[in-house]
C-alpha cells in the first residue's frame, strides 16, 4: 500500500519572497494581495483607514497593511523581513516581505532562503535598476528557480505594451545568463489591482495569467524528502532519566525508527531507537518536520551534530569555496569570525578572495575589499573539521553565515560551492583563474601609430550581427576580397569557423553564446591591436553582449553592422537547412525561432540585404571606412 503523505509536506503551500527598490509599491502589491484574497480583518481595515486619514492619504492607503512596524511607517520604508500568511481556495501562501534600500540586502537574502519563487518588482516608469538586477541574482544563488518580474504602474505609462515589452526582453535576457528558466513577466497596477488577482481590463494585449493564478499554478514544490538524510541537532533534551532526545528539524530526507544513521562529524554509527514529536510517538518523519529523536546508543552527542545517511554521508571539510555576500556597512577586515552552518557555529577565516561578481553584468572581476552588498567568490578555511554539502544540493548544509565575535552581528552569507568552484547553470560566472593581482600587464616597444603607418590604414572591428542567413559570411567574405584587393591588410572571424576551434567547448544556450561574443570580442582587439582590419560574423543576439564587445574592443575602433533582413526571407533562404531543422523541432534554441534575436538600436551602419546586393553592400561599407579615415594614414614626420 503506498505511503500516505505527510500532511506536513503540503505541495499546494509555496513559499515567496519579494523584493523591489523603494517607491516602486511591493507593499502596496502584498497589500493587494491580502485584500483582494480576504487575508485582511474587518477591524484592521478598519484601522487601517484610520491611520490613513491621520496620515493624509486620499485613499486607503493598502501599503500601511504591511509596514507594520512602526519605524518603517514613520519614515516610509519596510526595514526587515516580514512573513505573511494568505491562502485561495487552490493554494496557501507565505510571504517574505523584504525591503529595497540598499542596505537592507541582507533582510532580502534572509527572506530568500526559505523561498522557492521571486517576485521581483520594477516601476514601469524606472525601468530595471541595479537593484533587481541584484535581487534576481541573489534569489538565483540562493537557491530560487522560479523568477516573476512584476512590471508594476503600468497606469502611469498608458498601459504601454511597449514599455512592458522592452522591460521583459531586458530582463529576459539578464534571466536567461544567469541560468534560470522559469521566468514570468506580468505587467500589473497594484494600487488599482490590475492583473493581480483578476485580469486587467486595460491590457487586453497580455496574454498570460494574472499574478495570484500564476503562484497558484506555478509548479513549485516543497522541501524534497527524498534527499539523503540530514539532521542538525538543535539541543538535547533529558524530560527523564530513561530518555535522551535529540531535538531539531529534519533538514532534508526522512528519519523512521530502526534506521542506521551516521554521527558526524565523529563518524560514529548510530540506530534510531524512537521519534518524537511532542508527546506522541512517531513511526517515521521526513523533512520539514521538527522532531526529537532518540539513538539506540549512549553516545556523546549534542548541539551542532549531524545525523546522517550512511551511505551518503556529508562531506567533513576545513576548506571550502563559496559565494559570499557581505551584509555588514562597515568593510571586511582580515580576522576569525564565527560560521554558523545549520546548528553548528565554528571559527573561520575567509582565507581567500578569489573574484567579485558584478551583479549588473554578472561578470567577475579583482575582488578588492568587501564592502557592503558585495558578492564574490571566496575559499573559507574552518578552523576545525565541518560536515556540509554544496549549497546546490542542500540549501541547509550548503550554507552559513558569518557572524562578528565581537558584536554578534551577522556580515555575511556564504553559499558553498562545489570543489571545482564551477558555478552550475550560472554559465557567464565564469571562474577567474588569476586574480588581477598576480598580472602586470607589460607595454609593447611599438607604437599604434607606427602600425597605422607601417600599414597605412586605422584598425575597426566591423561587427556584423543579424539572424542567421540574413547575410553576414557572404558580405564578410566579399568586403575581405575588396580589402584585400585594395591592399589592406584584413582578416575575417566568423561564427561557423571559430566554433569549430577556439570555442568548440561552446554551445547555444545563452551563457555559451555570451562566452562566444566575449572571446571574439578579445581576438578581435588583439587583430586590431596587430593593426588588422577585422570584420567579423557572429549572429550575437544578445545587445548587451554587443555592447560588452564594444567595450573590449574599445568604443572608437568598433562599429556595429546591422545585416538585416527580416525572418521569412531569412527563413526562404536557408541556406544551411537549419531553420526546417528549428521548425520540426530537432533543432533546440535556434535563433529566430525559438531563441530571442534583439535587433541594434542605433548601428553604425544599416545593410537591408532584401533590397542592396551584396555589391552595394560592400560598397557602403567601403564608403563608411573611407569617411571614417580608416583606409589611409597621413604619415607623420620621418623617421
Ligand atoms: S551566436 O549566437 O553565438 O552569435 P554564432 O554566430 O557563433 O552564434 O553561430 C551561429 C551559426 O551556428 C549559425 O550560422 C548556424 O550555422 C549555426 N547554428 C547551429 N545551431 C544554432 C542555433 N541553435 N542557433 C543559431 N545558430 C546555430
Amino acid at each position: 500500500m503506498p505511503r500516505p503523505l505527510d500532511p506536513f509536506l503540503r505541495t499546494d503551500l509555496l513559499r515567496f519572497t519579494t523584493a523591489g527598490s523603494v517607491d516602486d509599491g511591493k507593499s502596496t502589491l502584498i497589500g493587494r494581495l491580502l485584500l483582494d484574497c480576504r487575508a485582511v480583518y474587518e477591524d484592521h481595515l478598519a484601522a487601517l483607514a484610520a491611520d490613513s486619514r491621520r496620515l493624509n492619504r486620499e485613499t486607503t492607503d493598502l501599503a500601511l497593511l504591511t509596514d507594520g512596524l512602526k519605524a518603517e511607517r514613520e519614515q516610509g520604508i519596510t526595514i526587515d523581513v516580514a512573513y505573511r500568511h494568505f491562502a485561495t481556495p487552490r493554494r496557501r501562501f507565505i510571504i517574505a516581505d523584504t525591503p529595497g534600500h540598499e542596505q537592507y540586502t541582507r533582510n532580502m537574502a534572509t527572506g530568500a532562503s526559505t523561498a522557492s519563487l521571486a517576485v521581483i518588482l520594477v516601476d514601469a516608469r524606472q525601468g530595471l535598476l541595479t537593484q533587481s538586477r541584484r535581487h534576481a541574482f541573489i534569489s538565483v544563488l540562493l537557491g530560487i528557480r522560479h523568477l516573476v518580474l512584476a512590471v508594476n504602474k503600468m497606469d502611469l505609462v498608458d498601459w504601454s505594451r511597449e514599455v512592458f515589452d522592452r522591460l521583459r526582453s531586458e530582463f529576459m535576457t539578464f534571466a536567461n545568463r544567469l541560468g534560470i528558466e522559469d521566468v514570468v513577466c506580468i505587467p500589473m497596477s497594484a494600487l488599482l489591482g490590475d492583473n493581480v488577482v483578476t485580469l486587467s481590463p486595460h491590457m487586453s494585449w497580455y496574454e498570460g495569467k494574472p499574478l495570484v493564478t500564476h503562484l497558484e499554478t506555478v509548479a513549485a514544490g516543497a522541501v524534497d524528502a527524498s534527499l539523503p538524510l540530514r539532521f542538525p541537532v538543535q539541543s538535547v533534551l533529558r524530560p527523564g532519566n530513561d530518555f535522551r532526545g535529540l531535538a531539531g528539524q529534519i533538514a532534508s530526507g526522512r528519519l523512521c525508527v530502526g534506521l542506521k544513521v551516521l554521527v558526524q562529524p565523529a563518524g560514529l554509527p548510530a540506530t534510531v531507537r524512537s521519534i518524537r514529536l511532542g508527546e506522541s510517538l512517531l513511526e517515521d518523519a521526513q523533512a520539514p518536520r521538527s522532531v526529537a529523536v532518540e539513538l539506540e546508543e549512549d553516545l556523546d552527542v549534542g548541539r551542532g551534530a549531524l545525523l546522517s545517511d550512511p551511505e551518503h554521508p556529508a562531506p567533513v571539510c576545513d576548506r571550502v569555496p563559496a559565494i559570499l555576500l557581505w551584509m555588514s556597512a562597515s568593510p571586511m577586515e582580515a580576522r576569525t569570525w564565527l560560521a554558523r552552518l545549520a546548528t553548528r557555529l565554528v571559527r573561520c577565516t575567509v582565507e581567500a578572495l578569489d573574484c567579485r561578481v558584478n551583479p549588473d553584468t554578472l561578470e567577475t572581476e579583482g575582488p578588492g575589499t568587501p564592502t557592503l552588498n558585495w558578492i564574490g567568490r571566496v575559499t573559507v578555511r574552518f578552523h576545525e573539521p565541518v560536515p556540509c554539502d554544496v549549497y546546490r544540493e542542500n540549501r541547509t548544509t550548503g550554507s552559513f553565515v558569518l557572524v562578528d565575535p565581537l558584536g554578534n552581528d551577522t556580515v555575511a552569507a556564504c553559499m558553498i560551492l562545489p570543489a571545482d568552484g564551477h558555478v552550475q547553470g550560472l554559465s557567464p560566472l565564469r571562474e577567474v583563474r588569476t586574480p588581477a593581482r598576480l598580472i602586470t600587464p607589460e607595454a609593447s616597444l611599438v607604437s599604434a601609430q607606427e602600425r597605422f603607418e607601417l600599414l597605412r590604414q586605422r584598425p575597426v572591428t566591423l561587427w556584423l550581427t543579424g539572424l542567421s542567413g540574413s547575410g553576414k559570411s557572404t558580405i564578410a567574405k566579399a568586403l575581405e576580397r575588396r580589402l584585400v584587393d585594395a591592399g589592406h591588410a584584413c582578416c575575417v572571424l566568423d561564427g561557423d569557423n571559430v566554433r569549430r576551434g577556439l570555442n568548440r567547448d561552446l554551445g547555444f544556450a545563452p551563457g555559451d553564446r555570451t562566452e562566444n561574443i566575449r572571446r571574439v570580442a578579445e581576438v578581435a582587439a588583439l587583430m586590431n591591436e596587430a593593426g588588422l582590419i577585422v570584420i567579423t560574423a557572429f549572429i550575437s543576439p544578445y545587445a548587451e553582449d554587443r555592447a560588452r564587445a564594444a567595450q573590449a574592443v574599445g568604443a572608437d575602433r568598433f562599429a556595429e553592422v546591422y545585416v538585416d533582413a527580416p525572418l521569412p526571407l531569412c527563413e526562404a533562404r536557408d541556406p544551411k537547412g537549419l531553420y526546417r531543422k528549428a521548425r520540426e523541432g530537432t533543432l533546440p534554441e535556434f535563433t529566430g525561432v525559438s531563441a530571442p534575436y534583439e535587433s541594434p538600436t542605433s548601428p553604425a551602419l544599416r545593410l537591408d540585404t532584401s533590397s542592396l546586393s551584396v555589391g552595394e553592400c560592400v560598397d557602403r561599407v567601403m564608403a563608411f571606412l573611407e569617411a571614417g579615415g580608416h583606409l589611409s594614414v597621413p604619415a607623420v614626420g620621418n623617421r
